[in-house]
């Protein structure tokens, strides 16, 4: 079977270079060409537009453009098709301009036989295929590069928090105890303050203020203790619900209503159930707050093939290999620009003495205890969205060595 003809453009209002181009290319048997002409730039666009060549002649003395102007929307319509230009002998300086700014070759018409011009053309298809091998090559060496930059920006997160933790644990140790004191003193003093108003109001700040900085302690163990999960084989819907049932009380009062959509068909998976709820709690939590005036807290879970994209309809196919949980409400959703950082330890956008800004990265960490991974999202129709994924199979979160810097 002979191979298939190679498809030529020939772009030029000259009937005399067409005569002539078409002599040469039906004169030269070797390799079979097909040509089709065009007498103007509008008219190649439009047929450039409904089908592909191998190769395109164009003559650079195209009436009505200037030849770089021609050139460079022959590149615009067709990218891969090598581009040759045509040019009289008096302007052969322009041609070798055109070959810096992008054409294969140039053929001087007076100088045109047979051989040299399937040549020409036979060259430049190779060379266009190889220019455009080595464009896709390059696209995915800086693809690599930045998946590299991105995984080595992720360890660095991952030693930061590792470091965190370790302080966090020292630093709660120190301070747990003195809070103890400080709270029992203010207990004494309040029972010895009567009914001084004055009085009971410094002891009520003074307790109020105790209290946050308990709860900042706390938020700080937990996060510090995070590193050891005590996994059992269970139900991610479990812990779901059981967490919706402690927060039932704050989601009445807030006029929040829940949309639950928990797949009942949800392979089980190995779960610390504790830390789990807490980081659910967290989410569910923090939807309440986004919503002062009530709204919709909407939980989904479904299991997918890993690397489903998250954004994606649950699929029908088989077997899934990870499990999913969406959070999402119809809160203000969270600030352009703000979706990374929001995880960042102690980053809050509460008021002062409103949040201690641990909330998702507690979560963020016990998540990735399960070796899955969160991310949020602001929703289509406003409201935030976080995605948790849970691999079926996780790898063993302690395969890294511990960071000798902490
Ligand atoms: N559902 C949400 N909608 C809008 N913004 C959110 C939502 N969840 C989190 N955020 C933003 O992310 C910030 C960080 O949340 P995070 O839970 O870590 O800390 P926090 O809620 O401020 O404090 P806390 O430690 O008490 O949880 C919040 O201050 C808030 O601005
Ligand atoms: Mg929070």
């Amino acid at each position: 079977m002979s191979a298939p003809a190679i498809q030529v453009l020939l772009v030029t209002a000259d009937p005399q270079t067409e005569r002539q181009l078409r002599l040469d290319l039906s004169a030269y048997t070797r390799t079979r060409m097909d040509l089709t002409h065009r007498k103007d730039l509008e008219t190649t666009l439009a047929t450039l537009a409904t089908r592909t060549f191998d190769a395109a002649f164009l003559d650079l003395a195209l009436p009505g453009s200037h030849g770089f102007d021609s050139l460079h929307q022959l590149h615009l319509a067709a990218r891969a098709m090598p581009v040759i230009v045509l040019a009289n002998s008096d302007n052969e300086t322009l041609a070798i301009e055109a070959v810096r700014k992008g054409a294969q070759d140039y053929l001087v018409k007076s100088r045109s036989d047979a051989r040299v011009l399937s040549r020409i053309v036979r060259y430049a298809i190779e060379r266009k295929r190889i220019e455009e091998a080595l464009r896709l090559a390059l696209a995915r060496l800086s693809a690599s590069h930045e998946q590299l930059k991105a995984t080595r920006l992720q360890l660095i997160q991952a030693e930061k928090l590792e470091c965190i933790g370790t302080l966090a644990a020292g630093v709660a140790h120190e301070v747990k105890n003195p809070l103890q004191t400080l709270l029992m003193g203010v207990h004494y003093l309040s029972s010895r303050a009567g009914g001084d108003e004055e009085l009971q109001l410094v002891i009520r700040e003074m307790r109020d203020s105790i209290h946050r900085a308990d709860l900042i302690v706390r938020e700080l163990v937990t996060f510090a203790g995070t590193n050891h999960p005590e996994k059992r084989e269970g139900s991610l819907n479990a812990i779901i619900e059981q967490a919706l049932h402690l927060m039932r009380y704050e989601l009445i009062h807030a006029h929040v209503q829940v949309v639950l959509d928990l797949d009942p068909a949800l392979p089980s998976l190995p779960l610390d159930v504790n830390k789990l709820e807490q980081a659910f709690l967290n989410l569910f939590l923090n939807a309440v707050q986004a919503m002062p005036h009530g709204g919709t807290l909407s939980v989904r879970t479904w299991g997918q093939p890993a690397g489903h994209g998250v954004t994606d309809a649950r699929p029908d196919g088989p077997g899934p290999s990870e499990v999913v949980a969406e959070v999402g409400d119809t809160g203000e959703g969270i600030p352009a620009g703000k979706l990374q950082q929001i995880f960042n330890p102690f980053y809050t956008l509460k008021p002062a003495g409103k949040g201690t800004g641990l909330g998702l990265t507690v979560t963020r960490r016990i998540i990735e205890l399960h070796g899955g991974v969160i991310e949020a999202q602001n929703g289509d129709s406003g409201g935030a969205r976080f995605v948790a994924r849970f691999p079926l199979q996780p790898q063993d979160p302690y395969e890294r060595e511990t960071n000798p810097d902490c």
